[in-house]
């Protein structure tokens, strides 16, 4: 039997291109609240004795992780072979550490619950910083999708003479392939983050490269305030506005806008959340990463 692609609220377009790219079966649920706020889960399609995959991308975790557990759960209930999940942007990744006494190391109890529910995980480029894989902190397989050569592609085809700039140390590991693959330059910024919003951001001296175009890519853009701070300091130097592209396009509140307003020339992102930014489809990403997980 086929295996059967559920999609929970949000992820339809994505699941329905990764079921027909896996000869997989769209298949049929019902996830809604009660008036009382809790949730409905009912599955349609048939599940017993089928492999399951739930498409859900965890930007804005906390309203999602629930009814995603229940639905795991419910399908397990109704006999599913094995669950795996598709998170495209996989939360909690970001507080890897206790950074001040007292703190939770969050990122170890969100795959410690995620693991508890499903068999495998496939995602694109998880934030992984003090960790090396994902394996440090999930029980289960986890297939990683890199966006980094669609990147590159991007870049080849839509900014000629680029420069790549990565806004921190972290980015190095992801530019320097973007870079290689897209036969470019990099600069690595430095930045110092003070508090959610508050990020400031020092320039090695690159006023050579102001005949290129500014490419600037990070994993995350959250608040923006990383790449703001990037594009107003190369702007600083006499660089042309770059274009701005990120992975995961969270964008809370208004930091679409802000980072626009900023003096961004372009703002792209990767399809593993859906927003007007998307340039980027990694659905063939994921779909080699489901048959990663199959194998
Ligand atoms: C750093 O830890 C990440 O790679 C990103 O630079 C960061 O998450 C971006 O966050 P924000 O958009 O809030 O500055």
């Amino acid at each position: 039997m086929t295996a059967v692609v559920l999609a929970c609220p949000g992820n339809a377009t994505l699941a329905g291109a990764l079921a027909s790219r896996l000869g997989a079966e769209a298949g049929s649920l019902v996830m809604r609240n009660f008036p009382d706020g809790e949730s409905y889960v009912r599955i349609d399609s048939p599940v017993a004795g089928r492999e399951v995959i739930l498409v859900c991308t965890l930007d804005r975790p906390n309203d999602k992780v629930l009814p995603l557990l229940l639905l795991a759960a419910t399908a397990r209930d109704l006999g599913a072979s094995r669950i795996g999940l598709v998170a495209p942007y996989l939360a909690y990744m970001r507080q890897d550490d206790r950074f001040a006494p007292g703190e939770g190391i969050t990122s170890r109890y969100f795959a410690g619950l995620v693991s508890g529910y499903v068999n495998w995980l496939v995602t694109v480029d998880p934030h992984l910083h003090r960790y090396q894989n994902l394996r440090e902190i999930y029980r289960i397989p986890a297939q990683v999708a890199r966006a980094a050569p669609l990147i590159a592609e991007w870049i080849r085809h839509n900014v000629p003479k680029a420069v790549l700039i990565g806004p921190d140390g972290e980015s190095e590991q992801w530019i320097s392939v973007v870079a290689d693959g897209a036969d470019i330059p990099f600069v690595v910024l430095q930045k110092q983050r003070k508090g959610d919003r508050d990020v400031e951001i020092s320039v090695p001296k690159i006023a050579h490269w102001r005949e290129r175009t500014p490419v600037l890519v990070d994993d995350i853009i959250s608040t923006a305030h990383t790449m703001i701070q990037a594009v107003r300091q190369l702007r600083a130097t006499g660089l042309p506005s770059p274009v701005c592209i990120g992975v995961h396009a969270i964008f809370a509140d208004d930091a679409y806008g802000e980072l626009r307003v900023a003096g961004a020339k372009r703002v792209v992102t990767c399809n593993t959340i859906p927003h007007a930014s998307n340039d980027i489809d990694v659905t063939d990403l994921l779909a080699d990463g489901v048959r990663a997980a199959f194998a």
